[in-house]
This record gives structure tokens, C-alpha cells and sequence, in this order.
């Protein structure tokens, strides 16, 4: 099998942990670029050394050049400030904006075939700064956001009921903000929904959790955000991509008419293959959660509007 190539720009807490994790499975070759000199390559140097003890043969390198990204199949940007405690998502949006707005502009140059898997907050409307200085089609666009929130919603579920997390799956839509939206009768237990397995009140408080979990994270860490779940959520999108493996993940996409939606990108499920969003997988909403998923929407729609 043909060796895969992967960019993952931003060498920080996310990006260098999404790279070790694609080396470390064997899943391609991984560039790492950041801006800062030395760290991307110190910290691609330090990940190969680590590959005779892990046992795998991925190639993974730094370089601050985006000559050395040529040829990617998938590039992840994870470039960018980090939310800071009291900061929201939304604080960061011009300053994030610039920094996608020049790293895509190269990456897409040198891999005008690839894949882009933005996860730089905020995200929705950073994925609308990669499909324009890309100029790739939508399906080649994609977000990194509900896989991350679902897998927060499976871990509080999985926790309150004393179940494997294996056994338990749950759907986040919406955009990647304190207005996302997780449907708990779509989110179940060995396939039971888990409004039949649990009062409504620990429900909306699970959800309630999931919508802040991002922030639980940051409140915490108190200099940084999360990175080891979003750093597994980009890999699992990396991997259905590389593997061609058609699965159905909740990633944001660019609305074209879907979910009553157009012309934004929101985070709903899709099929993930080899051509990226291969297929938009809808689901039909009560009017309740059809309005929920609308607030969302708009909240992105001003995000979207305050970037020019
Ligand atoms: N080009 C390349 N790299 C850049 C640029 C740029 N123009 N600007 C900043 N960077 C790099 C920084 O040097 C840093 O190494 O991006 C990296 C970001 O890493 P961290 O600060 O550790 O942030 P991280 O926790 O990885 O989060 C990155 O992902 O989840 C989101 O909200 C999070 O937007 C944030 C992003």
C-alpha cells in the first residue's frame, strides 16, 4: 500500500498530539509545521526517535516550510491562539482568522488535492476562512468539532449509567459553541435512547455539560484548552478518510440546503470516505430540535458576518 501523507500545521498541544497519534498507529507520514522556529522540528524529531520503541515506520518531521507539506493527502490546521479561562471561543476570532487565512493559503498550494480538517477555534467560522483561501469544493472542507462533542456526551452518559463507552453512542449537531445542539433521543445505549434510560432532568443536565465542555476543560487546565480528545476526534476523521472507510461522524460541513440550512457551515452527520464528505446523512428533527439547531445556525451566521 502506497505510504499516505499528512500536514498537521500548528505544533502546539493539539497538533503535536494528533501527529503522534497518526505516526504512532502507522496510518501515514506526518509534517508538522508551526511558525515558531525549532519547535516543529524538535518535536518531529523527538516523535521519530520514539518510533523504534513504539514499533512503527510512519515517517514524521517539522519543518516551518510549507514546501516540505507537498503532496498531502489530508492537512489538519490546528494553528492558531488557544481560548485562555474567561476567553470565549468567539474572542478569538480575528486573530484566528488571519493565521488560517495565511496557513491554508500555502498548505492548499503545495496539496491542491487534499483534504483540509480545520480545528482552530471558532471553529464554524474558521472553516468558512479555509473553504475561501482554499478554493476547495465543500466536500474537501471539513471541521472537526461534533466528533469531539459527541464523544464528551458519550463519556458523561457512559459515566451515569455505569456503562462501557463502547456500548454507548450519542449525536451532537450544530455549531461548536455553547448553542450546540445534543439530541439525546438519537444518542443511545446498546441502541436504547437515553431518554427511555434516564429522568429528564439528568438528561438536560448531560447535555448541559456537553454544551460546557469545552470550558470544564479550560477552567481546569487554567493556561490552555483541551487537546487529548480533540486530538483523538481529528485522528478517528483521519483515519475514515486515509482507510476509506465510509463512517458516519458529525463533522461541520457547508450547508448547501441540508437542514433547512444554506451557505453555513454547522456540524451535522456525514459519510467520511476517500473523497472526504462524501454524502450528507440526514436525519429528521422534531420542530423543537429543528429550532434549537436554527439558534445554532444563527449564532454561527453572526460569527460568519463579523469576519467581513
Ligand atoms: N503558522 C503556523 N503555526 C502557528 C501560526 C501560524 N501563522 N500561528 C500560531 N501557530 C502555532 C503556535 O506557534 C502554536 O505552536 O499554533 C500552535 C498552537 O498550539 P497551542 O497554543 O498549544 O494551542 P492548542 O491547544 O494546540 O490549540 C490549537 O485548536 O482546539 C483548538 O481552540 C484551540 O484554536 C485552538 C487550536
Amino acid at each position: 500500500m502506497a505510504r499516505h501523507k499528512v500536514t498537521v500545521i500548528g505544533a502546539g498541544n493539539v497538533g503535536a498530539t494528533t501527529a503522534q497519534r497518526i505516526a504512532e498507529a502507522g496510518l501515514a507520514d506526518v509534517v508538522l509545521v508551526d511558525i515558531v522556529e525549532g519547535l516543529p522540528q524538535g518535536k518531529g524529531l523527538d516523535l521519530a526517535e520514539a518510533a523504534p520503541v513504539v514499533g512503527h515506520d510512519a515517517r514524521i518531521s517539522g519543518t516551518n516550510d510549507y514546501a516540505d507539506t507537498a503532496g498531502s493527502d489530508i492537512v489538519v490546521v490546528t494553528s492558531g491562539l488557544a481560548r485562555q479561562p474567561g476567553m470565549s471561543r468567539d474572542d478569538l476570532l480575528a486573530k484566528n482568522a488571519g493565521i488560517v487565512r495565511s496557513v491554508v493559503e500555502q498548505a492548499a498550494k503545495h496539496s491542491p488535492d487534499s483534504v483540509l480538517i480545520v480545528v482552530t477555534n471558532p471553529l464554524d467560522a474558521m472553516c468558512h476562512v479555509a473553504l475561501q483561501a482554499s478554493g476547495f469544493p465543500r466536500e474537501r472542507v471539513l471541521g472537526m468539532a461534533g466528533v469531539l462533542d459527541s464523544a464528551r456526551f458519550r463519556t458523561f452518559i457512559a459515566e451515569e449509567l455505569g456503562v462501557s463507552v463502547e456500548d454507548t453512542h450519542a449525536f451532537v449537531l450544530g455549531g461548536h459553541g455553547d448553542t450546540m445542539v445534543p439530541l439525546s433521543r438519537y444518542s443511545t445505549v446498546a441502541g436504547v435512547p437515553i431518554t427511555e434510560l434516564l429522568p429528564p432532568d439528568r438528561v438536560k443536565a448531560l447535555e448541559e455539560r456537553t454544551a460546557n465542555g469545552g470550558a470544564e476543560v479550560v477552567a481546569l487546565l487554567k493556561t490552555g484548552s483541551a487537546f487529548y480528545a480533540p486530538a483523538a476526534s481529528t485522528f478517528e476523521m483521519v483515519e475514515s478518510i486515509l482507510h476509506d472507510r465510509k463512517r458516519v461522524l458529525p463533522c461541520a460541513i457547508l450547508l448547501q440546503g441540508e437542514f433547512k440550512t444554506r451557505d453555513l457551515f454547522v456540524g451535522v452527520p456525514v459519510v467520511l470516505g476517500a473523497a472526504g464528505m462524501e454524502r450528507v446523512f440526514e436525519i429528521e428533527l422534531t420542530d423543537e430540535e429543528q429550532a434549537a439547531f436554527d439558534r445554532s445556525a444563527a449564532a454561527v451566521s453572526e460569527l460568519v458576518a463579523k469576519l467581513g
